[in-house]
């Protein structure tokens, strides 16, 4: 329950305490990203392993000026709730228990899975909404059946209200970690909540059912992120419900492996004004989602998503010699003995001083479900600190989580990891009301700044 008790600060917003159990609800509870997470969290709690890529969890923040020292860790600072208040439920296409659903996706090693099997094994997922249109490459069995979409959605009400009674739980999130599916552009059906729920009691091809979970979640005034590229909330008729309903907001696709690397390089070459000729990404990888993305009608939602980030971070418009010539192209390959440790390569064909060339090459093995799981944990107990600080609508300071952040119409999109880290840390400080960080640091040579 939230607490009555509010904790004011100087610049009166009020954040109310988390007190009480905190729901996670997940559309596609039985993937990798899903059981690593849960998994991960139990393991945690147990002592056997540290949240290690978790912000909330091994994070400072810097608070007022250098020479004070305050570093406080990011879990002391901002009242967030703990992993132990957290209970799981969700929903999946499959109706294996969290612990078999874990071994199949083979992300963690079976050892620690048994260590755990009997807090897993009660974790069962609910049956899904789901359409083999949207996402081709599987075939669901474990399924809602309902007349229109509309009907979809309130059995999906059903059983978030159902969830939280069962638990005693007043606050939940919901993570879209669920399968990409095909791509959609944003259409009439999209444009307002009147047209969107027309649209739901008509059954619109244009409404997917990742769509219908973050509208079940709206209305019950759930906060909502999406971990993958599919649009989902990211479509005015659901914005505009998230502001009505006062509830957060935010995605799209959790920026982990190759695209992290992307964010973490392209604003130090722009840094030093060194300029761009191509950019050649290309992954391997033999998951589930692999397989998903192996359908190039996924691929192509991933791949809108994965291409912006360059674009956004050069400026090509502010710096035509540098950035308004080079080719960006990115291929994710399904090779299936490598399961969720995918392997990534990046050419960086570059130039510099008169324009003499040079190349990088980065070779990157990492372990897709290892750098969502604590993105997920971040972003649950983030989203529940805004919604407790009466933040709502679009919470663009969270774009630091994603490969394609959401923001207001007209907006340009912030991807460089850097500013994104500023922009939330600046966010803290600010719901505390700590003086923001500008880095100008002329007030320790001059007296009179
Ligand atoms: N590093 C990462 O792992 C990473 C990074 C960015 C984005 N993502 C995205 O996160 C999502 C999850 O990734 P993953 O590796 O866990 O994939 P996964 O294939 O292992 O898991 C997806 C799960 O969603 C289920 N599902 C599909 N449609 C559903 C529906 N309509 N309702 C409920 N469940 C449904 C599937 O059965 C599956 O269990 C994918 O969309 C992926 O593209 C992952």
């Amino acid at each position: 329950m939230p607490s009555k008790h509010k904790q004011k600060h100087s610049n009166n917003i009020e954040i109310l305490s988390p007190e009480g159990k905190l729901g996670v609800l997940l559309p596609g509870m039985g993937g990798a990203v899903s059981t690593t997470f849960i998994a991960g969290v139990e393991a945690i709690k147990r002592g056997l392993g540290l949240p290690i890529g978790s912000l909330t969890q091994m994070g400072t923040i810097r608070l007022g000026k250098r020479t004070e020292k305050r570093f406080p860790r990011i879990k002391d600072f901002v009242p967030l709730a703990k992993p132990e208040d957290l209970v799981f439920g969700g929903w999946d296409i499959f109706p294996d228990n969290c612990y078999e659903s874990a071994l199949k996706a083979g992300v963690l090693e079976k050892t620690l899975l048994d260590n755990l099997k009997d807090v897993l094994e009660e974790k069962k997922p609910m049956p899904a909404v789901f359409n083999k249109r949207y996402v081709r490459k599987l075939n669901g069995t474990y399924l809602k059946r309902g007349k229109t979409k509309f009907e979809l959605a309130e059995q999906l009400i059903e059983d978030i209200e159902r969830f939280k009674k069962e638990n005693g739980i007043s606050r939940a999130v919901m993570i879209w970690c669920g399968s990409t599916e095909v791509y959609l552009k944003p259409s009439k059906v999209h444009s307002s909540i009147e047209s969107f729920e027309e649209g739901l009691k008509d059954n619109h091809p244009d409404i997917a059912p990742s769509m219908i979970y973050a509208y079940a979640a709206l209305r019950c005034g759930i906060p909502y992120a999406n971990g993958a590229p599919n649009l989902s909330v990211d479509i005015p008729a659901l914005v505009e419900l998230a502001i009505e309903k006062k509830v957060p907001i935010a995605g799209k696709d959790f920026k982990t492996g190759q695209t992290l690397m992307k964010t973490i390089i392209a604003p130090g070459l722009k840094a030093r004004m060194i300029g761009l000729k191509g950019w050649f990404s290309t992954n391997i990888l033999g998951n589930r989602d692999g397989e998903v993305l192996d359908d190039p009608y996924s691929f192509k939602t991933k791949e809108e998503s994965k291409l912006s980030v360059l674009e956004h971070i050069l400026q090509p418009d502010l710096y035509p010699e540098l950035y308004s010539d080079f080719y960006h192209k990115v291929r994710i390959n399904y090779y299936p003995p490598r399961g969720d440790a995918k392997e990534a390569w990046d050419n960086i064909d570059i130039f510099g001083w008169l324009g003499y060339p040079m190349q990088i090459k980065i070779n990157f093995l990492c372990r897709d479900s290892i750098l969502a799981a604590p993105i997920v944990l971040d972003l649950v107990l983030f989203l529940d600190l805004a919604q407790r600080a009466g933040l709502y609508g679009i919470q663009e300071w969270l774009s630091f989580y994603f490969k394609s952040p959401m923001v207001r119409e007209g907006l340009y999109p912030e991807h460089d990891l850097f500013i994104q880290l500023m922009k939330l840390k600046n966010t803290l400080r600010y719901l505390r009301g700590e003086e923001l960080i500008t880095h100008l640091g002329l007030d320790y040579y001059y007296d009179h700044i």
